[in-house]
């Protein structure tokens, strides 16, 4: 099925279905995509269900064309079953949820994952979802709370920072003199701290995201907006030693992922701490890559804003995913700008939805989205489906729903 005939057969099906209940109701193309997805990820589940041994965690498609499923204590582990929570919220669809619960439960031992900073979000995407969602604090709370404090173990004081890389003896990091390797990315893992808080009562957790989101603030920004990928600290002193990348192009580039973590992490940061330091800088992040001339009319960046073969390199639709949603969010905190906001994000999402990025139906190994980057520089998974990408495409669609309907962000 091509995939324009695929988007008019899911546009039909979208019509009798509410057609059915109302025959002015009219069909918004977000109606159109959560159909979509619905039925993309039916064929996820049911390979998992098919084979509950084998094929538990879809994150993406291999150059041999089979699916890569991910371990546990891998970072991504967290994104499918949080992906099946928003669809559930979206679709309404409850056969979802024992399924949602159950791969939730499969990736239970991430909570006591110690080597890398990722737990935030391997346990809040899919643990921090389901409590959001059945308000079930038996069941779901002491695995985030636990969560915490794995993370918390990762904690420099003197820096105080949470080291997001293990320096392993003659690994890559060693040879790069790296001592306390911090990326933005470990902005986006503080939500799950100051969800420990607020779950415990324990302000330890609260302290230490506050005190790395300072940390990060002071350290990790240029004056034009953007943001280094990696800064690497003396444990010891707490001095910077050096301001690098892993993932961009050079170490002076704009990594484009790592721009959407900076722009989405603080503005949750915001959201817990009502700091509005927190705010205006995902707001400047946010304004360096509007602003920035390789951006593209789709909105769709390029794995690196500044790759040096701009227009012929990858684009990596999970940073548009992720600025989508931080965006949205935003919204509710800037009422100056939540018009503008809502209207790039809008763009955003209209571009994904359609036949360039939307994969067609039952290829693209059952993932939503096409044409995501992990790591162009170690040549990992460049123009591939990713599972964070379609993660954060649902949140997005979830959040622009909420924001149309006036409903508070949840
Ligand atoms: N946190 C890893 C990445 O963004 O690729």
């Amino acid at each position: 099925m091509t995939n324009i005939v695929k988007i008019c057969s899911i546009t039909a099906m979208v019509f009798l279905l509410s057609g059915a209940a109302s025959c002015s109701k009219s069909i918004n193309s977000d109606d159109v995509a959560i159909e979509n997805a619905r039925q993309q990820m039916k064929g996820q589940i049911d390979l998992i269900e098919e084979h509950p041994d084998t094929f538990l965690n879809p994150t993406t498609l291999k150059s041999d064309g089979t699916l890569f499923y991910c371990p546990v204590d891998d970072w991504r582990s967290g994104f499918f079953p949080g992906a099946m929570w928003y669809l559930y919220e979206l679709t309404g669809d409850e056969s979802l949820l024992p399924l949602a619960a159950k791969y939730t439960k499969a990736v239970s031992d991430a909570q006591h994952v110690r080597f890398h900073h990722d737990v935030g979000f391997m346990v809040g995407c899919s643990f921090g979802n389901a409590l959001r969602l059945t308000g079930d604090t038996t069941t779901y709370a002491p695995a985030i709370v636990e969560a915490a404090k794995s993370l918390c173990t990762r904690f420099r004081p003197a820096a105080g920072v949470i080291q997001s890389w293990d320096v392993e003896p003659g690994g890559e990091r060693e040879k790069k003199g790296w001592r306390c390797p911090t990326i933005i990315d470990n902005v986006m893992n503080l939500e799950l701290l100051f969800e420990a808080t607020r779950l415990s009562g324990d302000s330890t957790y609260y302290n230490v995201a506050v005190s790395h989101a300072d940390r990060t603030l002071k350290e990790h920004f240029r004056p034009n907006g953007s943001c280094y990928h990696v800064i690497d600290y003396d444990p010891v002193s707490g001095d910077v030693r050096h301001r690098q990348t892993a993932q961009g192009c050079s170490d002076e580039s704009a990594w484009a992922r790592g721009q959407s973590w900076a722009i989405y992490g603080f503005t949750t940061v915001y959201r817990y701490t009502g700091d509005r330091r927190y705010l205006d800088r995902a707001e400047k992040t946010f304004d360096f890559v509007k602003n920035h001339p390789n951006m593209p009319s789709d909105l769709v960046p390029y794995w690196d804003l500044d790759a040096p073969g701009i227009p012929d390199e990858p684009r990596d639709v999970s940073t548009a995913a992720v600025i989508a949603s931080g965006l949205y969010e935003m919204c509710r905190y800037c009422p100056d700008k939540a018009k503008e906001y809502k209207a790039y994000a809008d763009n955003i999402m209209k571009s994904l939805a359609s036949a360039d990025y939307t994969a067609p139906f039952g290829e693209n190994g059952n993932f939503i989205l096409m044409h995501s980057v992990t790591s162009k520089p170690a040549n990992v998974e460049i123009d591939v489906p990713l599972n964070y990408a379609d993660y954060y495409y649902l949140e997005a669609l979830k959040r622009k729903r909420d924001l149309e309907a006036g409903k508070s962000f949840k």
